[in-house]
C-alpha cells in the first residue's frame, strides 16, 4: 500500500506498482470469473480482464441487445457465454454486474449457485446494504467483495485501451476464505483500475448515490437549467445563454479544473471573473448545503433506493426513463446545445 497525503489526511491506496498485474494473475489463477450482466459495467470489466489473461465467462439473459453485444465482443454461447444461472454455477467468482433492480430479481437463482469458498463481487454496495429492500443476504461461507469504478463502464474500457485507468474503491463485506481482500485487489487491478482506495459497502453506496444525485448529475443539471432559464428570462438569446452556462464550461473551464484544480482554472480567467467567483462561491455553497443534508438523509434512510427499486422494476421502466430523457433532450436549452455543438469547427462540414 502507498501512503498518500490527501490535503492533510493520509490515506492508504493501492496501485499496479504495489499490486502488479502479475500478482493479480497469480491470485486469479484457477478461478473462473463470471460477469453477470452485459450492460454498461459488464463489458468494460469483462473485456479488460479477458485482455489481462483472466478466465472470464459472461452470464446474460438471451434475446436482448446485451446478449448480442456479448456475441459481437467475441464471447461464445456454450463456451464463454451462458444464461445468468449457468454462468453463476460454473464460476468460483461471481461478479454481479446486473442492474441493481436486476440483482434483486435474480438473487433467488444466483444464491442457489454459490458454493462454499466462492466469491460474490459487486460494483455497488446497494444490494447488500439495503438488504431489507433487496433481500440480498449472502450465505456465510462465501467471500463478499466490492470494486466500484468511479466512472462509466464505457470509460473503464476506453481508459484501459489508452493505457490510463479509472480510479476505484474496494471493500470486503465478508471474508469467508481468508483471501477476500487479495481477491478484491486482484480483480480491481485486472479490470484496469487507476488506483484503488479502501471503503466499506455502506460508505460506497452512500457516497455514490449522493454524488450522482448531487454534483455529478442531478445538481449539475439543475444548476445549469436555473442559470439558463434566468438568462433567457432576462432577454438573452439561446446561443448566449447556452454558451455562458454550458459550452464554456465543457469546452474550456472544466478541462482546466481536471488538469490542475479549481484555483488553476480561476487563475486562467480574468481578475474580474476571479473576484466575482471568489465572492459568489461561498454563497452558492451555503445555499445548497441544506439540500445536500436532505439528500444524504434520504440516501441513508433508504428512501432513494426504495424509489429506484419500485420505479426500475416496473416492466416498462426503460420506456419511461427514455421518455424523461427525451423530454430533457428536447428542452430549449439542450436543443440550443445541439445547435451549438453542430457549429463546433470539427463538426462543420467542409465547404
Ligand atoms: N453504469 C456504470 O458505469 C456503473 C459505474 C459504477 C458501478 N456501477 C454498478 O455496476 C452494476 C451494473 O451497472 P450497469 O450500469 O452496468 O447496469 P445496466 O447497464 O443497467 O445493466 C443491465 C444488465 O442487467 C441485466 N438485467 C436487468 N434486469 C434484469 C433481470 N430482471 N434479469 C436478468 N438480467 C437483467 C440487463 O440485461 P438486458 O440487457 O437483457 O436487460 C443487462 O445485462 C450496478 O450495481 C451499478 O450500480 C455501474
Amino acid at each position: 500500500m502507498a501512503k498518500i497525503d490527501f490535503g492533510g489526511v493520509v490515506e492508504e491506496v493501492i496501485t499496479a506498482e504495489e499490486f502488479t498485474i502479475e500478482r493479480a494473475r497469480r491470485v486469479l489463477d484457477g478461478e473462473t470469473v463470471a460477469v453477470l450482466g452485459y450492460g454498461v459495467q459488464g463489458p468494460g470489466q469483462a473485456l479488460n480482464m479477458r485482455d489481462n489473461g483472466v478466465r472470464v465467462i459472461i452470464g446474460q439473459r438471451e434475446g436482448s441487445k446485451s446478449w448480442q453485444k456479448a456475441l459481437d465482443d467475441g464471447f461464445e454461447p456454450g463456451k464463454t457465454l451462458f444464461p445468468v444461472e449457468e454462468a453463476a454455477r460454473q464460476a468460483t467468482i461471481v461478479m454481479n454486474l446486473l442492474s441493481d433492480a436486476g440483482q434483486v430479481a435474480t438473487w433467488p437463482v444466483i444464491k442457489k449457485q454459490l458454493a462454499p469458498g466462492d466469491a460474490l463481487y459487486f460494483s455497488h454496495g446497494f444490494g447488500v446494504v439495503y438488504k431489507d429492500q433487496t433481500g440480498i443476504v449472502p450465505p456465510a461461507d462465501v467471500d463478499v467483495i466490492l470494486v466500484a469504478p468511479k466512472g462509466s463502464g464505457t470509460t473503464v474500457r476506453r481508459n484501459f485501451l489508452d493505457g490510463s485507468g479509472i480510479n476505484a474503491s474496494y471493500a470486503v463485506f465478508q471474508d469467508a476464505t481468508g483471501k477476500a481482500s487479495e481477491r478484491a485487489l486482484a480483480l480491481g487491478i485486472a479490470i484496469g483500475s487507476g488506483y484503488l482506495f479502501p471503503t466499506t459497502f455502506e460508505k460506497e453506496v452512500y457516497s455514490d448515490l449522493t454524488g450522482e444525485r448531487g454534483v455529478l448529475m442531478g445538481a449539475l443539471a439543475g444548476l445549469m437549467e436555473a442559470q439558463y432559464n434566468l438568462l433567457r428570462s432576462k432577454g438573452h438569446s439561446p446561443s448566449e445563454a447556452f454558451n455562458e452556462t454550458v459550452e464554456e464550461l465543457t469546452q474550456s473551464l472544466i478541462r482546466l479544473v481536471a488538469e490542475n484544480g479549481m484555483d488553476w482554472m480561476f487563475a486562467n480567467c480574468s481578475t474580474t471573473a476571479q473576484r466575482g467567483a471568489l465572492d459568489w462561491a461561498p454563497r452558492f455553497r451555503d445555499a445548497v448545503a441544506p439540500l445536500f443534508e436532505e439528500l444524504y438523509e434520504s440516501v441513508v434512510s433508504g428512501k432513494e433506493t426504495e424509489r429506484v427499486l419500485s420505479a426500475n422494476s416496473a416492466p416498462d421502466y426503460r420506456a419511461r426513463l427514455d421518455a424523461e430523457l427525451s423530454a430533457l433532450g428536447n428542452s430549449e436549452m439542450w436543443r440550443a446545445g445541439a445547435a451549438v455543438r453542430k457549429l463546433r469547427p470539427e463538426n462543420r462540414s467542409p465547404k
